[in-house]
Formats: structure tokens, sequence, C-alpha cells
């Protein structure tokens, strides 16, 4: 369990290892190869990447090794993220369709070893529960790719979360909810309330891996980095993670760091 006692100094001044490539097509590249080497090396685990803008030049590198025939995906449990709650698969809409597009079709990846957020549940707060529970049936997770938000949130954990969330329902900022609209055309309404696996349980990751592109990332990275440890801004509890934890970015996201 990580421990956040409300004092981040010592912690702030360990650092994370914070890797800057030249652009966008690299850092994907680097990302991918590294998913690669934890999915090669650690068959039976568990992973979980993120959606969004920043992580589709992953998906395609990954998906290009798998068609290759030079991964083989199938040996990791890879668990979706996060989702609007009452969003399923069918729904254009949501998460996982876009996972489904971008990633799962295109590297024909289904089956169990797939999981799913179960937003669709009747009894989501009790469907929540045993999501987590088959992560930690899994020893929790060998590897989180997460992205950041434009309010610093990590997976939906929004700010005010805690360092020791476990997955759960949550209410979405309205921030977030005008992000991610502009993921799909005609910009749809998105539900107030997501399911999101908790940052404790990220956090407790054998590897994660914090993946920023982006010039609008820039000052929330920085804050997440050398800003306050605080609820405000759940990247920044990221540092509670020490050395298992490293900030892959490309220039322009890292141009505000000291
Ligand atoms: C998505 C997720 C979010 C995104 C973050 C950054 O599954 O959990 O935390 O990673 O909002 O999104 P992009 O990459 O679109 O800027």
């Amino acid at each position: 369990m990580v421990q956040y006692d409300g004092r981040d100094s010592a912690v702030r001044e360990a650092g994370i290892p914070v890797k800057v490539f030249d652009d966008y097509e690299t850092l994907s590249r680097e990302v991918a190869g590294m998913v690669d080497r934890v999915v090669r090396e650690n068959p039976g685990v568990a992973i979980t990447l993120p959606t969004g803008e920043t992580p589709r030049g992953m998906y395609n590198e990954l998906v290009q090794r798998i068609n290759a025939g030079d991964l083989d995906f199938s040996t990791v449990h890879f668990f979706c993220l996060d989702d609007y709650l009452g969003a399923s698969i069918d729904d254009p809409t949501s998460l996982t369709a876009w996972l489904n597009e971008v990633f799962l079709t295109p590297a024909n990846l289904h089956g169990d070893h797939v999981h799913f957020v179960p937003t669709t549940s009747p009894d989501p707060d009790a469907a929540a529960i045993a999501y987590e529970a088959e992560i930690q049936a899994l020893g929790g997770f060998r590897l989180a790719v997460l992205g950041l938000g434009p309010n610093g949130h990590i997976g939906f954990n929004e700010p005010g979360s805690s360092p020791d969330a476990r997955t759960r329902v949550v209410h979405l900022t309205d921030e977030s909810r005008t992000q991610n609209a502009q993921y799909y055309e005609g910009t749809p309404t998105i539900p107030d309330q997501a399911m999101t696996i908790g940052l404790g349980t990220l956090l407790e990751a054998g590897e994660i891996v914090l993946l920023v592109s982006g010039a609008s990332k820039a000052e929330i990275l920085k804050a997440s980095l050398e800003g306050p440890m605080t609820p405000d801004v759940p990247g920044s509890f990221l540092r509670l993670a020490g050395d298992r934890v490293t900030v892959m970015a490309d220039r322009e996201a890292a141009s505000a760091l000291s």
C-alpha cells in the first residue's frame, strides 16, 4: 500500500526519471518498445494502458508488431483503465469502443485475457470491487502506462482523489468531459459519471510509465513533477511510486520542466 501522510518534500526531492524524446513518433515507438519488453518477459501478468489522443502512436506501433508476428499480446491480461458509467463497447462514444477500434480489433485481441471495465453492471459499485479483485488475483499490475489529463487526472482519478483510492465509480469534472468530447466527431455529451481503476491500484504497479505529449501538457506536467504533492493534482502522487515510475515525454511536453 502506498502511504501518503501529507508531507511531500522527501519524495519530491528524490524526483522521478524523465525521458525526453525529440518528437511524438520517437516517443510512441519507445513506449511501445517498453510495453513489448514487459509483455515478452512476463507472460501471464496484468497490465493496463490508457485511451486518449496521446497513446495512439503507441497503439499503432504495438499493432504493427503484433500483426508482424513479433509480439504475442495474448500472453498478458490486458485491463481497460476507465470508461463512462453505462457505456458499453457497442456505444461509439465509449472509451472501450475507442480502444476496440484503435487496438483490440486491429491486433485481433479478443477473449478472456482482455478485461473490460464493468460499466454496464446493474450494481456498478459491487462490479468495481470485483474488477479490483480480478486485478489483485493476478498479483496487481506488472505495468501501468498512464496518460495525464489537462487537470492532472490519472485514469479518471480526478482532482480530489486519494492516492490510495481503489477501483470505483467517480464523478467527472466538466473539464474532463469537455476534453473527452473532443475525441469524437460532433462533440457528443459525455456522461458525468465514470468507472476508473483506482490511483492506489495504479501506484502499486511494478512499473509505471506516464506518457505525455504536446505543449498543452507542459504546465500540468511541471505541476505534477515539481509542484506540491496534492490531491488537487492527482499526477503529483505518481512520485509516491518512487523509482517504479518513469515519465516518457516529448520535447514540447517537457518544455516547462526545470
Ligand atoms: C484515458 C485516461 C485519461 C487520459 C488523459 C490524457 O483512458 O485514463 O487519464 O490518459 O486524459 O488524455 P489525452 O491523451 O487524450 O490527452
